[in-house]
């Protein structure tokens, strides 16, 4: 069957992530957590004290990055390495959602993370998801989704997801994080976050799983039916 590269952005917390990895595992395509890309780079520039507004130095520290997707069998789905080191569950913490929208705004960072992102999809059959995949990574990718959500219903999963790993969660933290962010991703200079001309509007508010994955799945073999003719 033909493969393509399918894009999914929007804004934080609406399921991106959840939706990607379940189509690349139906698909049996790469999935790409673009977004785990800039923790990663954020955990860096905060352990090595590095200054995200100086550029020179941003320039300097992305020389000392490496950064890889690592299969885990387990959970059947990618872990993210930081020069080798596994940071999977490192760059979900709190520390890391306060700055990375900050750091990913830098022009360098995103050079850095997109030049690697495009590199990832010579080969078709891949799922990326994140902010500007459908824009500036892939716009000539054959199927682009712009995920949405209600604010409310975004603040509620993301909540009850990071409370899982840590009670002393607040739902009004996690709240004002996800506002700052969608502000930060929307409205900086370089590559902000923007549905794309011909993206799908997908909103799964009020669907389950399975509803969004059967819709999703469903415009793939429209798009890959639409393409062999
Ligand atoms: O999963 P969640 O919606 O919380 O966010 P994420 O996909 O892990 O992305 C974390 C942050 O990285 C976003 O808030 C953006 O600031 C940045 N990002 C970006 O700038 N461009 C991307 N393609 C993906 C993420």
């Amino acid at each position: 069957m033909k493969k393509i590269i399918i894009t999914l952005d929007g804004y934080s917390s609406c399921g991106k992530s959840t939706l990607a990895k379940e189509m690349a595992h139906a698909l049996n395509y790469v999935f790409i957590d673009s977004g785990a890309m800039y923790r990663a780079i954020t955990l860096y520039f905060l352990r090595n004290h590095i200054n995200w507004n100086d550029d020179a130095e941003v320039q300097e520290a992305l020389k000392e990055i490496n950064l890889d997707f690592d299969y885990n069998t387990t959970t059947g789905t990618s872990d993210m390495l930081l020069n080798d080191e596994n940071v999977e569950v490192l760059i979900r913490d709190m520390l890391v959602s306060e700055h990375v929208s900050e750091v990913a705004a830098n022009q360098y960072v995103r050079n850095f993370g997109v030049t690697q992102q495009q590199k990832m999809g010579e080969k078709k059959g891949i799922v990326m998801d994140g902010r500007d995949i459908g824009t500036t990574v892939f716009p000539n990718a054959e199927l682009k989704i712009f995920v949405t959500a209600d604010p409310a219903i975004r603040v509620e999963r993301r909540f009850k997801e990071l409370f899982a790993k840590n009670p002393n969660i607040s739902v009004e933290e996690v709240k004002t994080n996800l506002e700052m962010r969608d502000y930060i991703d929307s409205n900086r200079e370089f590559s902000p976050l923007r549905k794309a001309e011909d993206a799908i509007v997908l909103d799964n508010s009020n669907l389950t799983r399975e509803e969004q994955l059967r819709t999703a799945l469903q415009w793939v073999n429209n798009k890959i039916n639409e393409l062999v003719k």
